[in-house]
C-alpha cells in the first residue's frame, strides 16, 4: 500500500468538479486519506513547484495556482502513485487518452485539472508539504 498527493487545480475547483474528481478516484479503488480546500498564496506555489523554477512556465504557473482555492488530498491504495497518473493522464490534456481526468477534464497544458505526485519518495516530500500526520487517517 502507498500513499500520493493529489491537487485539485483552481480551474477544476471553479467549475465544481471537486466530487467528479473524487469519484474517479473512488472508482479506481484509491481512497482519499485526507484532504482540505485551500488558497495558495503565490509564494507557497513557488515553493511548492520549486523543482520548475528554471522553466519557462514557471511564473504562470505559480501565478495560475494561487489564483483560486485549490483542493489537496492523500490518496492511499495499491500502488497509488502509478494508478494515480493512469487516472490522470498526460500532462497536456491533448495528448491525455479519453477517460483520463486531464484529458475529460483538463483545458490546456496548465489549466490541466489535477496535479499527482510523481514517485514515492516525492509522495512522501509533497504530503509533508500540506499535511501533518494527525490530519490522514488511513
Ligand atoms: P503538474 O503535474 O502540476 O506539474 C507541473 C505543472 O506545470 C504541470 O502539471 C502543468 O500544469 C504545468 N506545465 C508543465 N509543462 C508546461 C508547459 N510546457 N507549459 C505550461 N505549463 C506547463
Amino acid at each position: 500500500m502507498q500513499r500520493t498527493l493529489s491537487i485539485i487545480k483552481p480551474d477544476a475547483t471553479s467549475r465544481n468538479l471537486t466530487g467528479s474528481i473524487n469519484a474517479r478516484f473512488e472508482d479506481a479503488g484509491l481512497r482519499i486519506v485526507a484532504q482540505k480546500r485551500l488558497c495558495l498564496t503565490k509564494a507557497l506555489a513557488e515553493k511548492f513547484y520549486e523543482v520548475h523554477k528554471e522553466k519557462a512556465f514557471y511564473d504562470s504557473l505559480c501565478e495560475y495556482m494561487s489564483s483560486a482555492p485549490i483542493v489537496v488530498q492523500v490518496l492511499f491504495g495499491n500502488d497509488a502513485v502509478a494508478k494515480n497518473r493512469v487516472i490522470m493522464g498526460a500532462t497536456n490534456p491533448a495528448d491525455a487518452e479519453i477517460g483520463t481526468l486531464r484529458r475529460d477534464f483538463g483545458q490546456n497544458i496548465e489549466r490541466n485539472a489535477v496535479h499527482g505526485s510523481d514517485s514515492p519518495e516525492n509522495a512522501e516530500i509533497e504530503i509533508g508539504f500540506f499535511f501533518s500526520q494527525m490530519e490522514i487517517v488511513e
